[in-house]
C-alpha cells in the first residue's frame, strides 16, 4: 500500500505508560494512513487509543508513556524514529494539530493578534510585525471570521467556542502545514459550531488540498468529511477502509454497531444496539483473544483464544475479525 500518495503511513503502533496499576497497553496495534490531499478519520469510542495514537506520531506522549513498536513514516521519514529537536521542527512546520478544547489552549492573557503573529514568527523569523499581523488577518478571513481586524485585538475569553476553535485552526495553518491532525475538534462545541468547523474543515481540503488526519468518536462526522476511516476498538484498529466502503460494506461487528448507532432519517430500526452491550476493556488487563470478543455477538470459542490477524480484503479495505477466516465477507 505504499506509494507516493500516501503522505503518512503509521505501521503496527504499540504505545504503553506505566502507571501505578501496572502496564497501560494504550494502543497494541495500530496502522493507518493519509494519503495527499484526503481526510483519513480515525473513529472509535472514548479510550479506543486514537489520541494516544496522535501524539505518539507527533512525540507529544507523557512522560510515563513509551513507544514499544511501529512506525511512522512522514515524507520518508520515520517520525518515531527521530530525535526532540527534529521532531519539534517537523510539528512546527510540516504537522499541526488541532485539540478538542480551544479555550484551554489559548493563553487568556494575549490577544488573538500577539498569539498569532507570534506562531508566524517562530516559525518564519524574517517575517516582519506589520507582514505578520496582515498574514493573520488574511488567515483569520480564510476560517471565515467576518471581522478579522477586531477578532486580532481581543482576547480569548471574549470570544465564543467555534470562534476559538477557527483562531486555533488559522494559527495551525499558518506555517502551512502538509498534514493537520484534528483531535476531536468539535467535540467541545455546540451541534451548530459543530457543523461550522466541519464545514470548515471541507473547505480546505476542497480548495487548498490539505490533508487531514481527522479523530472523532463520531462516525456521522466521518460520513461528512472523510475520504478513509479506521476505526479503532481498545487499542486495535479493528478496520479500514474508504467511506463509502464503511457505509456499503464494513465487515467487522464493531464497525456495524457504530454504524447502526448513528440515528438516520431512513431508520428501519433494523439493527439493534445490542453489540455495544457490555463494559469497554481495561487496557491493564487486555483479553487474550479479540480485545472486542466480550461485546461481540458474534463472538465464537476463536475470538476467545487468539487476536484475529488483519484481512486484506482487497481496494484498501482490511479488517481483523476471525469472521473472515474462511474468506469472503463474514455475514454480520
Ligand atoms: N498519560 C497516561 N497515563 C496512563 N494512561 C493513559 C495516559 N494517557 C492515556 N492513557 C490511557 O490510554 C488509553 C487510550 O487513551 P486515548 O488515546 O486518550 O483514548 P481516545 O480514543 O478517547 O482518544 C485510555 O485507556 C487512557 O486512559
Ligand atoms: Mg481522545
Amino acid at each position: 500500500m505504499s506509494g507516493s500518495g500516501i503522505l503518512l503511513d503509521v505501521k503496527g503502533l504499540r504505545v504503553s505508560f506505566s502507571t501505578p496499576r501496572g502496564k497501560v497497553r494504550a494502543v497494541s496495534d495500530a496502522s493507518f494512513s493519509v494519503r495527499r490531499g484526503e481526510v483519513t478519520g480515525i473513529v472509535g469510542e472514548s479510550g479506543s487509543g486514537k489520541s494516544v495514537s496522535a501524539y505518539a506520531v507527533l512525540g507529544l506522549l507523557a512522560g510515563n508513556g513509551r513507544v514499544e513498536a511501529g512506525s511512522a513514516v512522514f515524507c520518508g521519514r520515520d517520525l518515531l524514529a527521530l530525535g526532540e529537536k527534529e521532531l519539534r521542527s517537523v510539528r512546527g512546520n510540516e504537522i499541526s494539530m488541532v485539540f478538542q478544547d480551544p479555550m484551554t489552549a489559548l493563553d487568556p492573557l494575549f490577544t488573538v493578534g500577539s498569539f498569532l503573529t507570534e506562531v508566524l514568527r517562530s516559525h518564519s523569523p524574517q517575517t516582519g510585525r506589520k507582514e505578520a499581523w496582515k498574514k493573520s488577518v488574511e488567515m483569520l478571513s480564510v476560517m471565515g471570521i467576518r471581522d478579522p481586524e477586531d477578532v486580532m485585538r481581543r482576547c480569548p475569553d471574549s470570544l465564543s467556542g467555534g470562534m476559538c476553535q477557527r483562531v486555533m485552526i488559522a494559527a495551525a495553518l499558518l506555517c502551512d502545514p502538509q498534514l493537520l491532525i484534528a483531535d476531536e475538534p468539535t467535540t467541545a462545541l455546540d451541534v451548530t459550531i459543530q457543523e461550522e468547523i466541519l464545514s470548515l474543515i471541507q473547505k480546505l481540503k476542497e480548495e487548498r488540498g490539505m490533508s487531514v488526519l481527522f479523530i472523532t468518536h463520531d462516525l456521522g462526522v466521518v460520513a461528512r468529511l472523510c475520504d478513509r476511516v479506521s476505526v479503532m476498538y481498545g487499542g486495535f484498529v479493528m478496520e479500514s477502509c474508504s467511506v463509502d466502503q464503511v457505509y456499503s460494506g464494513a465487515v467487522h461487528p464493531y464497525t456495524k454497531a457504530l454504524l447502526s448507532a448513528i440515528p438516520r432519517l431512513d431508520d428501519r430500526g433494523e439493527e439493534p444496539l445490542a453489540a455495544l452491550e457490555g463494559e469497554p476493556i481495561d487496557p491493564v488487563h487486555l483479553p487474550e483473544g479479540c480485545v472486542f470478543a466480550p461485546r461481540c455477538r458474534y463472538c465464537f470459542e476463536d475470538c476467545l483464544k487468539t487476536r484475529p490477524e488483519t484481512f486484506d480484503l482487497g481496494d484498501g479495505h482490511s479488517a481483523a475479525c476471525h469472521l473472515l477466516k474462511k474468506g469472503g465477507k463474514a455475514d454480520v
